[in-house]
């Protein structure tokens, strides 16, 4: 039986559109992505998952350890709900939600914030100044990973902290030192021009030579970089981990002796922006099926919904992919629809109305804001069905 008749067997009772996760597919990625990181522990990035029910299925394998959230109120709740050691790594401004984590001290045990600068320290001292007694807050300081050549006129990686060199790194940890309340717990350095950037881009030779020497540059000069940091920070304090890394880039981040733990979180879905690197392969195990609505012409069909693009820079990569049954191409001037969504191709000729496409969005996580739920699919049999966050009234982004 292939795929397609699995999936179809395995939810002939739901009506489309809805999502479903192949177990067998998640934990074979999640068991390679744990091979790659030999043996140090890799911190579930819950942006790329946003089901809590998989978290928690994730975190019970071997190989997986802490949560790396993305907004505070989604730590809080994750933690309320018994989850532990959640790496908040994006800024927060929410103040209400420091508030809330100060006043509580049994989440404060548990959660991370991410800082880059004094300006955010003295955010959350002016949230939390109110609050009595006030828990210790933990803090990961961010660190530049970016790639820089040309004297600063070339730049690849994401615009985050402004924290690049172990004098800066320094300076900001002897800060919070200085200051009661705060204790700096570890230290994040995500090298997105590496791990998040396929380095097998298809159809362009020239870009995927361009990418790969400057991945192999860029990592040669974080392995000094990261390191020097890391070192000029543990002369001020004790850091509990140093994070590095994603799904693209998971063994080669471990191989640096600073870096304790990886982060990653989209190489368990496995979506179509993952397809275009050298060195993995997984298997698709995030899907959603569109029923067929109309049949507008030889070589047509419409499917309803679909205009679920990814984030990041618009363009036809960021589209969900219509991936079984295979050979079916959106049509150039409709793309994938708001409400419908015509698909060409040879495939077209064999489905009927009532039939489901099967598509994977682009990128993990986000296909989880589009749906209540997951069902999960074993084989050709549907085992459970769990709610994403969005099934539980939760739209933290
Ligand atoms: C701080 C940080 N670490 C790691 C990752 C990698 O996540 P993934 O493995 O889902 O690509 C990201 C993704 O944007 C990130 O922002």
């Amino acid at each position: 039986m292939d795929d397609r008749q699995r999936y179809d067997r395995a939810t002939a009772e739901l009506d489309p559109p809805f999502a479903i996760l192949d177990l067998a597919a998640m934990r074979a990625n999640a068991a390679d992505m744990a091979r790659r990181a030999g043996g140090k522990p890799i911190r579930v990035a819950s942006k790329s998952v946003r089901s809590r029910p998989v978290l928690e299925r994730i975190l019970a394998m071997d190989g997986f350890r802490g949560v790396m959230a993305f907004t505070l109120p989604e730590a809080l709740w994750l933690v309320s709900t018994g989850l532990t050691d959640v790496l908040v790594a994006y800024p927060t401004a929410d103040r209400r939600a420091l508030a809330r984590l100060a006043g509580d001290p049994a989440a404060a045990r548990e959660i991370t914030l991410t800082v880059d600068g004094v300006e955010h320290l003295d955010l959350i001292e002016a949230a939390v100044a109110g609050v009595r007694p006030r828990a210790e807050i933990r803090l990961c300081m961010d660190v530049d990973a970016g790639y820089v050549a040309l004297g600063g006129r070339f730049r690849a990686g994401a615009l985050r902290s402004t924290i690049r060199e172990p004098e800066q790194a320094a300076a900001l940890a002897a800060d919070i030192a200085a200051r009661p309340g705060f204790r700096l717990a570890g230290l994040m350095a995500y090298e997105a021009q590496i791990a998040g950037v396929g380095d097998d881009p298809p159809g362009n030779a020239l870009l995927a030579r361009a990418v790969r020497l400057m991945q192999a540059r860029s990592a040669r000069d974080l392995v000094v970089r990261r390191g020097r940091v890391v070192r000029a920070v543990r002369e001020v304090c004790d850091l509990e981990f140093v994070n590095g890394g994603g799904t693209g880039s998971i063994e080669r981040t471990v191989r640096e002796k600073a870096v304790t733990e990886v982060a990653a979180g989209s190489g368990f879905f496995h979506p179509r922006l993952f397809d275009f690197y050298r060195r993995f392969t997984g298997r698709p195990a995030a899907l959603f099926a569109l029923p067929v609505v109309r049949r507008p012409g030889p070589g047509a069909v419409t499917t309803l919904g679909g205009g679920y693009p990814a984030s990041g820079p618009a363009g036809s990569t960021r589209l969900p992919q219509p991936y079984l049954p295979a050979g079916l191409r959106y049509a150039p001037d409709e793309g994938a629809g708001e409400v419908q969504t015509p698909l060409l191709g040879q495939a077209a000729h064999d489905l009927r109305i009532g039939d489901r496409v099967w598509f994977r969005h682009a990128k993990a996580g986000e296909l989880c804001e589009r749906f209540d739920a997951l069902h999960l699919v074993d084989g050709d049999t549907l085992v459970e069905t769990v709610p994403t966050y969005r099934g539980e009234g939760k739209t933290f982004l």
